[in-house]
């Protein structure tokens, strides 16, 4: 998609594209016509979406990347710009959830998951910083969680949801700390989506979701993308430090009376 809507031309990292809502979000990036430079911890993970996308005519860079190691993220953001000479959005969805009751969370558990949905979107935004502000402004796109899956608890991720309630956080400091220099700093709340991780979690297939009786409580990583983009488009250039929830559920807690 070209025009206010689209995001043609510019230059994107997605951290965790080999999978899930991250894969799907560079897809259609790239399919609009964005470089995209993506990682995860795998280089043979992110070389096949990097192929399928270039099969498709798209422009993709695979990297390999723990968003843990601060070097390899400053690497990353080096092959970004080596490659196409600036980035204009930056997307941190690499994610991850190990289910645990709290009471049974090791120390090691609970750092390693803070350590990549929170300290992982905080390194690679510090390292992308001065591109997205020399480039004349970008968009930095934070993955958080629904507040109504925190209304609901996240069984066994308690973590997780203390990790993406800092990103959050973080999110609306960083867009005020970063408004001067043309950088809108905005977050998707996510409630459950059909990525394999999820699936497993929930116990579900994308594949058995039936979209004509549409499951709500479920969304596709598409209808995540889909926001991801308008966030990194012209469309939404005076959208800077919010947290757009996107699960299906109202906002209001009851049906009022008509
Ligand atoms: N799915 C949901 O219901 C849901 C709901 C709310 C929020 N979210 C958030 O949305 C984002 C994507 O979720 P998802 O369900 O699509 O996740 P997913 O299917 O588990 O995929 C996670 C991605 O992150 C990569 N990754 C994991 N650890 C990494 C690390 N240390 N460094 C770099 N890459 C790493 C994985 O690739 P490798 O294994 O190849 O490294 C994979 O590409 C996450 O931030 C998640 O917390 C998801």
């Amino acid at each position: 998609m070209s025009g206010r809507f689209g995001v043609e031309g510019t230059t994107a990292i997605v951290t965790g594209a080999s999978s899930g809502i991250g894969e799907v979000i560079a897809t259609r990036f790239a399919a609009d016509g964005a470089n995209v430079v993506i990682c995860s911890r795998e280089q043979r993970n992110v070389d096949a979406v990097a192929e399928r996308i270039e099969d498709s005519g798209g422009s993709a860079l695979a990297v390999e990347c723990d968003v843990t190691d601060r070097e390899a993220v400053d690497d990353l953001v080096a092959a970004a710009v080596e490659a196409f000479g600036s980035i204009d959005a930056l997307i941190n969805n690499a994610g991850a959830r190990f289910p645990t009751a709290f009471d049974e969370i090791s120390e090691a558990e609970w750092k390693t998951v803070v350590d990549v949905n929170l300290h992982g979107t905080y390194r690679c935004t510090q390292a992308a910083g001065e591109h997205l502000k020399d480039g004349g402004g970008g968009t930095v796109i934070n993955l958080g969680l629904s507040s109504a899956a925190g209304r609901r608890g996240t069984p066994s991720l308690s973590h997780y949801g203390a990790a993406k309630a800092a990103v959050i956080d973080l999110t609306t400091t960083l867009a005020y700390e970063w408004a001067s220099d043309g950088v809108r700093v905005n977050c998707i709340a996510p409630g459950f989506v059909a990525t394999p991780a999820i699936e497993a979690y929930l116990g579900v297939s994308a594949a058995d979701l039936d979209r004509d009786a549409v499951d709500r409580s479920i969304a596709l990583p598409e209808e995540i993308a889909d926001v991801a983009r308008f966030l990194a488009s012209p469309a939404s250039s005076h959208v800077v430090g919010e947290t757009i929830t996107v699960d299906g559920v109202p906002r209001i807690e009851e049906t009022p009376e008509l």
